[in-house]
This record gives C-alpha cells, structure tokens and sequence, in this order.
C-alpha cells in the first residue's frame, strides 16, 4: 500500500484521465479489471454457442450471413478484450485456464439453450441490448485500453442488436400467428434471465463501490436494469408483445416501468455451475481447447522457423 501514489491516482481518475498499462495503478484496480475484462472476454467466447447453433438453420441465405457475420464479431470482441487484459499482465493462455478450471465466471445469460429461430431474435434485441446498455458507458472507462476497445465493440453490438429486432418484426408484425406464438415463447423463456444480466441487486453487489470509485463502473447494477427495462418495454409492445411479468407496470410519476421480482435463487445456480447449460457450455470451450493444440503447436513451430531463417 501506498497512499502518496493511491491519493495521486485517485485524482487523475477524478480528473477524468485515462489510465495506461505502463501508469502506476493500486493492485486492486488491477485486479479488478482483470477480472471483469476477463470475464467479458469469456461471455464473448461462450456467447458464441447458443447462436452457433442456429447458423446451419437459418431459415435463408441473408439470415445465414448475418447470423454468421454477428458469432464472427463474437470472436473477435472476445479476441480483442483478451488483448486488452493483457495489457495487465496477464496472458491470455492465463485466463482461458481461468475460464476451464472454474475460477473465473462468464455471463450467466449464456447457459440457456436457443431451442427455436426465434431465440435469434429474441438474443440480439434483449441479449445484445441488455449488452449495450452496460457497455456504452464502458466507453467511458478509466482504463484507456478496455475504455477504446468498448468503442468499436459498442459499434458492432448495436448492429446485433438491429438485426435481432428486425426478426423479432418480421416474426410478430409480418409473419403468421404462429410465427408471432413462437417469437412470444421465446420472450417467455429469455426474459427474467436477461435481467439477470445486469448482476446483483446494488444491495447484494460486492464491487460496485470500489468499481464506482475508480469510475470503471459509471452505473450500479440496478441503474442500469432499470435503464434497460425503460427502453425495451416499449418496443415489446410496439411488436405486440406481452412480457412475463404481472408487475411490470408503468409508473406516472417517474416515468418508469417497475417491474416485480427477480429469482435470485435461479440467478445463484446458474453462476454456481448448475444453470441448463453449464455443462454442455464449458465441455465445449474444454473440447475446442483440445482440439486446438496442434493449431498453436504448428504455428509457433512455423514461427521459431521464420525467426531462425531471418536469424541465419
Ligand atoms: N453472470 C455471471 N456472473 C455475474 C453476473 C452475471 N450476469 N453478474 C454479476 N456476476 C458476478 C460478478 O462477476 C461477481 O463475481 P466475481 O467476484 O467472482 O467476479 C459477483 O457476481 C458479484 O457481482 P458484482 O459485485 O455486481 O460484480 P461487478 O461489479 O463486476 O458487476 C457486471 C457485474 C455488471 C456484469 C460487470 O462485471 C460488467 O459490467 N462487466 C462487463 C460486461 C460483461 O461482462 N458483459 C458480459 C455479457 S454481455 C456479452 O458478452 C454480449
């Protein structure tokens, strides 16, 4: 500890400069942006599943692509965090062993299963929107590397998000009843869970005080939950939806939609390993792992032999 450079920090941070990798920082900064870039990055990655497993049954050609283009973009905002937790310190090979042995957590979103097409929809505009909403002021992180790389990810998941609202259209204002049956099931099933996204209640939350502090977090939990529920209950609606919750409810006063209780019990398994798809998730990350030894293994042998050629 030392609180001549803490003081001295807190201040650059209060003055809204941007923190470097190479800038002194407390080891609790540190860490604490280690672990939540880390577990972004691994959200990214293993948020790529549920969708993957719809690409081979997109119902046509231009769904296909977008649908493909949208798990690429996955990847490659999980590749980009990775790199940017690196500027802490850490490797990535580090974290990835993180994610396999449980030690640190993706988002609890990702352990439900996409069982219809209208999950699709319903995952881009809830899912991706819940993702906006807590990423935007990400942009705005003290932390200039994990604040830039927001920037453009921000970009792209506003696009994930458009093009799962205009399905969430096509199935409920142009398609037939039971297109619109199948897209109101799929709201059923997604949405209490998407409002777990935003962790927990500001009671129960551990870092939010600290990350608030060093103005990584720009919002609490609940904020943004809230935020989240405001923009969205309306464009339910505009889609002839109903949402599953007899609470919700919209208040004059305020000018917000309360909304009734989450299951915190629900929200607790999942994150302790026992949501519905867990197991099936994280054996597939272990499987990928595996099977891509011999990538890395080729590649930094071709690697050591252009250096010792260049060498020679
Ligand atoms: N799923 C899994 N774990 C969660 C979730 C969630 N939805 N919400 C909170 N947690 C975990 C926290 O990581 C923390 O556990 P840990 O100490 O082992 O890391 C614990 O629950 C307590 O939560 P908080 O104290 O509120 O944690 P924090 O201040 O980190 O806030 C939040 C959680 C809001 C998710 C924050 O980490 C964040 O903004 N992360 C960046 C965005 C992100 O990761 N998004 C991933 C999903 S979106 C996408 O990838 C498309």
């Amino acid at each position: 500890e030392d609180p001549v450079r803490e003081a001295r920090f807190q201040a650059r941070v209060d003055a809204e400069e941007k923190i470097e990798p190479n800038d002194w920082m407390p080891e609790g900064y540190r860490k604490t942006l280690v672990r939540q870039i880390a577990q972004h990055a691994h959200s990214e990655i293993v948020g790529m599943h549920p969708e993957g497993n719809w690409i081979t049954r997109a119902p046509s050609l231009k769904r296909k692509a977008a649908l493909l283009a949208k798990v690429q973009d996955e990847g490659g905002h999980g590749a980009y965090l990775y790199a940017a937790a690196e500027t802490l310190g850490v490797s990535r090979e580090e974290l990835v062993e993180q994610l396999l042995n449980g030690k640190q957590k993706y988002s609890s979103i990702f352990n439900y299963p996409t069982l219809s097409w209208a999950d699709m929809g319903i995952i881009g505009w809830l899912v991706d929107g819940a993702a906006i909403m807590n990423q935007i002021p990400l942009c705005r992180c003290s932390y200039g590397p994990y604040a830039r790389a927001m920037i453009r990810i921000c970009k792209e998941e506003s696009f994930h998000q458009r093009q799962g609202y205009e399905i969430m259209v096509t199935l409920c204002r142009d398609g037939t009843p039971e297109q619109k049956a199948m897209a109101q099931e799929a709201l059923n099933r997604w949405w209490w869970p998407v409002l777990m996204m935003f962790g927990p209640s500001d009671k129960d939350s551990q870092h939010t005080d600290k990350s608030m502090r060093w103005k990584i977090k720009r919002f609490t939990n609940d904020e943004l939950r809230q935020k989240f529920v405001d923009a969205t209950v309306p464009q339910g609606h505009y889609l002839g939806l109903t949402f599953p919750d007899a609470d919700l409810k919209l208040n004059e006063e305020t000018g917000h939609w309360e909304f009734g209780e989450i299951d915190w019990a629900e929200f607790k398994r999942v994150i302790a390993g026992d949501g519905p798809c867990n197991r099936q998730r994280m054996k597939q990350r272990k499987d990928a792992t595996e099977n891509g030894v011999w990538v890395r293994e080729a590649a930094l042998a071709y690697a050591e032999k252009r250096k010792a050629r260049r060498d020679a």
